[in-house]
């Protein structure tokens, strides 16, 4: 999505209530930063990422019951190595620092780090050399992940080693605490699923440590929720909200429709590129099971007529783009024209876009323009709300459960604002538009027959600029080919292209060659992410 207009957004809230409650992660830009905040929040703590440059002032308004180190790419003796506040290591909560983290608080508090001349990389074991409540899940040995550089070599005041790597506990240091200075860290990784004990590594630090209760839940989280939404927008206000359908802007919407009722009136705009049948189907299914007040525009020829002619991917997202914020804009001053004028706007951003602005190295370079109606709230002088932008994915399938947002709709797999224009490789036109959507419904119908649509991160047809020879009976053909996309994933930034099996693949291909005249060849995409993307364009 568009971090660009982080300048209309409101600042987050800190917390106010005076009890601890959570838990911040300071950024050294390490590549599994994310990670630390979901397992954190799997156990039902509220954690939250700031730039390792935050201030103390900025980190203790939060009120934080704890904080966390991440990793890092610098190393420690580096000219510009990222360093946090000095408060940070003065005993006012429990700190535990990761990899980099480690390295940084042993050079900070005066311990020496060897700048080392090669990688530990993979699988390792370590051994525990004293008891500590950080280590209480993990036995005397344990299997972790380790990928570093540096590592420390003599220790601060008051720290002691409480773990080595090696079977015989003779390698590097793994582990250390300095329990009067509510000071701990590890040298490996407990967040990633190759430290098969990290997890509760991570909870012996939340729970015995920070002495934090698992109280984070999706109910715990609506409630707070709908209480602000309720004062930001006040007895009177209006909101909008543009709805795709998606799992986000469902459940943004639900939850502000759910504070503030027929106040929130939700616009769906036909674009023409969405799937077969979506534009009624997503109606249906956003009035009767949702009670949303919706209105719904079908703009798809103006759309189509914006398209004609263009090949290249950027333009398409930029016209889509354009032209909806156009067709958004005049629903909204129909709308006010009819006295329900909107003063706020509802946008299902999630977490990892917000998080992707503050990062150490900045937002990272734009590979594809998301449009994502990230230009409303400027051009319309509308107030945001973002009931979801504390919220992993993950999380906002489980808020929707639990506000009675239906399966169906919480389980489905994301759609790209661009739509089918970004999956029809060439010129968009209507015919190609049906095509694609033949294809797609097809493909779609045999995936969840096999009883993987959910399991998938997305499942989709693409079609080709490109005519291939094929025999139908006794007739040559000469039609086009198209093909099958189906990604695993955990958040869309990296995937691995599924597995799926052989008999499926067969089925997709025979149905849609004899199904979709016009097409008559199907290949299966390969490619993971890096060093493709998930969408062809
Ligand atoms: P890529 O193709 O960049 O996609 O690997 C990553 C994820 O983002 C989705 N995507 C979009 N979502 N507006 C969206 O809302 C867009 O313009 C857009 N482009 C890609 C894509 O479907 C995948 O889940």
């Amino acid at each position: 999505m568009e971090p660009s207009q982080s300048q209309s957004r409101p600042q987050r809230q800190p917390e106010t209530s005076a009890a601890p409650s959570g838990i911040v992660i300071l950024d050294f830009g390490g590549q599994y930063t994310q990670l630390i905040a979901r397992r954190v929040r799997e156990q039902d703590v509220f954690s939250e990422i700031l730039p390792f440059r935050a201030s103390w002032a900025e980190i203790a308004a939060r009120r934080p019951a704890g904080i966390i180190l991440s990793g890092g790419p610098s190393s420690v003796y580096d000219a510009d190595a990222p360093r946090c506040a000095p408060e940070v290591f003065a005993g006012h909560v429990p700190v535990l620092g990761i990899c980099y983290g480690l390295q940084l608080m042993v050079l900070s508090l005066g311990g020496k780090v060897k700048n080392a001349d090669h990688r530990e990389y993979g699988a390792a074991r370590v051994r525990r050399l004293a008891p500590s409540p950080l280590l209480d899940a993990m036995g005397d040995e344990a299997t972790v992940w380790m990928s570093h550089g540096d590592e420390a070599l003599e220790l601060p005041p008051g720290f002691q080693v409480i773990a080595r790597s090696g079977h015989g506990g003779d390698g590097a240091i793994a582990a250390i605490a300095a329990p009067g200075r509510k000071l701990f860290a590890v040298q490996f990784h407990p967040e990633v699923r190759h430290t098969p004990n990290g997890s509760a590594l991570l909870g012996s630090f939340l729970f015995a440590i920070c002495g934090l209760r698992a109280e984070w839940t999706p109910r715990a989280f609506v409630e707070r929720q709908l209480a602000q939404i309720r004062e930001t927008v006040g007895a009177n206000g209006h909101a909008i909200c543009a709805l795709s359908g998606g799992v986000d802007s469902t459940v943004a919407a639900t939850l502000v429709h759910r504070a503030i009722g027929d106040r929130l009136t939700c616009v769906f705009v036909n674009n023409g590129v969405l799937r077969r049948n979506e534009f009624s189907q997503v109606q249906t299914r956003l009035r009767v099971a949702l009670g949303l007040k919706l209105v719904a525009v079908d703009a798809s020829q103006q759309f189509l007529a914006a398209l004609a002619g263009v090949t290249d991917p950027e333009q398409k997202r930029k016209i889509i783009g354009r032209l909806f914020i156009e067709v958004f804009e005049a629903e909204a001053d129909r709308l006010a024209a009819g006295r329900a004028k909107a003063e706020y706007l509802v946008q299902g951003t999630l977490y990892p876009d917000v998080i992707e602005s503050v990062s150490v190295h900045g937002p990272s370079a734009t590979i594809k323009s998301h449009h994502n109606v990230g230009g409303l709230p400027a051009a319309m002088r509308l107030k945001l709300i973002e009931p979801l932008r504390d919220l992993f994915k993950d999380e906002v399938r489980r808020v929707g459960a639990d506000l009675g947002v239906p399966a169906e709709l919480i389980q489905r797999q994301p759609f790209p604002g661009p739509g089918l224009a970004v999956r029809i490789l060439g010129e968009v036109t209507a015919e190609r538009v049906a095509l694609l959507q033949a294809a797609d419904a097809i493909a779609l119908e045999e995936i969840r027959r096999a009883g993987l649509y959910e399991q998938l991160w997305q499942s989709f047809m693409v079609l080709l600029p490109v005519r291939t020879v094929g025999v139908m009976g006794d007739q040559r053909t000469y039609g086009h080919a198209c093909v099958l996309r189906a990604v695993n994933s955990e958040d869309g930034m990296t995937a691995d292209w599924a597995r799926l099996p052989a008999e499926l693949l067969a089925a997709i291909s025979t149905r849609i060659v004899n199904e979709v005249p016009g097409l008559n060849r199907v290949v299966y995409d390969i490619t993971s992410k890096p060093p493709g993307t998930i969408e062809w364009e």
